[in-house]
């Protein structure tokens, strides 16, 4: 089973990110075969400074290994060292309608945000498509945001498929329902376009002063508190133990908690969570070069699978 996924490499990984996407994916490593890409030709549509884009791009593979991921186990690649996939767009977009298109919401939230429209915003599903099913994968670990972009994947293939024979495996979104819309501190889903994300490798005092700005209701230590309505519980759940989460979900249900002592309890388990994160990211730092090796045999093994996907593909229309 192959397990692949991306995400650009435009902003700070975020807490939103690591719970929707990047744990779901690592936690296959040693019982599948993942395939995780940096999708900087995907985040050219938001960042449009050549510094800027690179740095982010060696960025996102640091945070990747920084939380675990293995180059023994794991193929990390950057898309652009596979620029096969854009062949494959092209070939996957003669068979893509346009309303299919025209109906993303992601497409649609970033134009009603005042991005301005352009034809790489439009297309960034079709790259996306490419970027899976080039991979041949079966699985694709991602957020609720991203379920619609895996479900335009799998018609494409299917029409792909349907007019020009088997080529393509049809590839299923894996969405994990707990962590499916992670909130950000202001309770709609975390994501770096809302400003409300808490980052995994902020410092200390930014976590905590994030931590506390956490919408609540105005209650009380005193009232009695509903935690499945709650933000700080939503975050907290993720963090803390069970039988620590069950303790804080009584003394919420019968009063005596407050906001304050929760917001501060949870910042302390963030920080200690990604505290093996934090002491690898900063040894890999330290070897950039060592970095850039692992991208660039990743990339290797990826554009194996992917040229070989990419030459079905084109016997399969004529080209070959
Ligand atoms: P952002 O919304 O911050 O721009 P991305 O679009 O770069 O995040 O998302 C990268 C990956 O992380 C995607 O698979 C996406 O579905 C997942 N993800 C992002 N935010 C969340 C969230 N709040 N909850 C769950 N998954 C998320
Ligand atoms: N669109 C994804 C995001 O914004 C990133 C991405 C690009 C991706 N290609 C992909 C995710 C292929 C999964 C599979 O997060």
């Amino acid at each position: 089973m192959r397990v692949l996924s991306g995400i650009q490499s435009s902003g700070e990984p975020h807490v939103g990110n690591y719970f929707g996407m990047m744990k779901p994916a690592l936690d296959f490593q040693g019982k599948g075969e993942v395939f995780l890409f940096i999708a900087n030709y995907h985040a050219l549509t938001t960042v449009q400074n050549a510094e800027q884009l690179r740095k982010k791009t060696l960025d996102t593979a640091l945070d990747f290994l920084a939380c675990g991921l293995d180059p023994q186990k794991t193929v990390i690649y950057r898309q652009s060292d596979v620029p096969e996939v854009h062949e494959l767009a092209w070939l996957l977009s003669i068979v893509t309608p346009m309303g299919l298109l025209e109906r993303c919401h992601s497409y649609k939230d970033k134009i009603a945000r005042g991005i301005p429209s352009n034809h790489g915003l439009f297309a960034y599903p079709v790259l996306m498509a490419a970027d899976i099913l080039a991979g041949q994968a079966d699985v694709v670990p991602v957020g609720q945001d991203q379920k619609q972009h895996v479900e335009v994947t799998r018609d494409i293939a299917i029409k792909f498929n349907n007019q020009f024979g088997e080529t393509f495996k049809i590839p299923a979104p894996l969405i994990k329902e707990e962590v499916a819309v992670v909130p950000g501190i202001d309770g709609q889903k975390m994501s770096k376009s809302y400003n409300n994300t808490i980052e995994i490798f902020t410092s200390q005092n930014e976590l905590r002063k994030t931590v506390m700005r956490i919408v609540t209701d105005s209650k009380t230590v005193a009232d009695k508190k509903d935690p499945d309505k709650c933000n700080v519980f939503a975050l907290y759940k993720l963090f803390a133990p069970p039988d620590k989460c069950a303790q804080a979900a009584d003394r919420y249900r019968n009063g005596g908690i407050g906001y304050g002592e929760v917001k501060k309890e949870l910042a302390e388990l963030i920080w200690q969570y990604f505290a093996q994160a934090r002491a690898r990211r900063e040894q890999l730092q330290a070897d950039p070069s060592g970095v850039e090796r692992i991208l660039r045999e990743g990339a290797e093994k990826a554009r194996q699978v992917i040229q070989t996907t990419l030459k079905k593909a084109r016997i399969a229309v004529g080209l070959e």
